[in-house]
């Protein structure tokens, strides 16, 4: 139903120096796969198989990760390396890839309204790879945001509790419960001090965007830090129709900082280990 997803990958990943000084953040492993990687998995398997990444300067490796590697392929075929090469083939064989720059770092939104071209006119996913969510199959969050979108049909965002003194790190919302873990937004803040959280219901990096979020980004004037925010913007389309907020069901690791990367490590090590 949803078939394309959108990947925004253009930003810098200053908290990483200096690892991220000639390699995107985006491919840093968790373990054996790029942090990137866990996020297509989870888009192919809610569905989506266009995958669009919103790129700029020095981001060369994500697009060379999603391509077939002649020499590699020679190198291993008929070995018993073939196995580590299994779940990005799978990938390659199924899902497609389409890339446009950023060519100026203007916040979020600006970098969600780069991806128009390629999108069009559709509805879409957007995923954050540095929010890692455990859990895929039907059960991944994006797979259960598909299902509230084939009920409500608007755009919606996956939220999550989080403690009053780190709302400052994300889009807060506000509103009413519609049904179970389901509500619909009367408010939005980007990134409050907790005097000023509507809640302390954070968005977190998974969305289900109509496309006149498009038009609505255009007329979305810069909001904090001077960027133009997609918070902003969803605020506006829930003020003219309706916007949803999912609580999902699964744990995230948020891989944009140091404590959270390292905890999916963690987590996946242990994985890998027990096979
Ligand atoms: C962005 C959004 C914010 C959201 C967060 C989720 O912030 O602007 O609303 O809560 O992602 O990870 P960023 O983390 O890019 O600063």
């Amino acid at each position: 139903m949803i078939k394309k997803c959108l990947f925004p990958a253009a930003g810098y990943g200053t908290r990483f120096l200096p690892a991220t000084k000639a390699m995107p953040k985006e491919v840093l492993p968790i373990v054996n796969k790029p942090l990137i990687q866990y996020g297509v998995e989870e888009a192919m398997n809610a569905g989506m198989k266009n995958i669009g990444i919103i790129t700029g300067r020095g981001k060369r490796a994500i697009e060379d990760h999603f391509d077939i590697s002649y020499e590699l392929e020679h190198q291993i075929s008929g070995t018993s390396k073939e196995g580590y090469l299994q779940s990005i083939r799978k990938i390659i064989e199924e899902c497609t890839f389409s890339y446009t720059r950023q060519v100026q770092m203007k916040g979020l939104g600006h970098a969600i309204l780069s991806g128009e071209t390629l999108i069009g006119n559709e509805p879409f996913g957007v995923v954050f790879a540095d929010d890692l969510c455990v859990g895929n199959g039907d059960g991944s969050v994006l797979a259960q945001m598909v299902r509230v979108y084939q009920k409500y049909r608007c755009s919606i965002v996956a939220i999550e509790e989080v403690p009053t003194d780190e709302t400052h790190k994300y889009g807060v919302i506000a509103g009413s419960e519609l049904e179970d873990g389901i509500f619909v937004i009367s408010d939005m803040v980007e990134k409050p001090a907790p005097e000023d959280a509507p809640s302390n219901l954070a968005i977190i990096g998974r969305y289900i965007l109509t496309p006149d979020i498009f038009e609505i980004l255009r007329n979305t004037q810069p909001g904090k830090n001077d960027e133009v925010q997609i918070t902003d913007a969803l605020l506006t389309q829930a003020t003219n129709n309706m916007v949803l907020a999912y609580k999902f069901k699964r744990r995230r690791f948020d891989c944009g900082s140091v404590d959270g990367f390292v905890a999916a490590t963690n987590h996946f090590y242990d994985e890998y280990k027990n096979g």
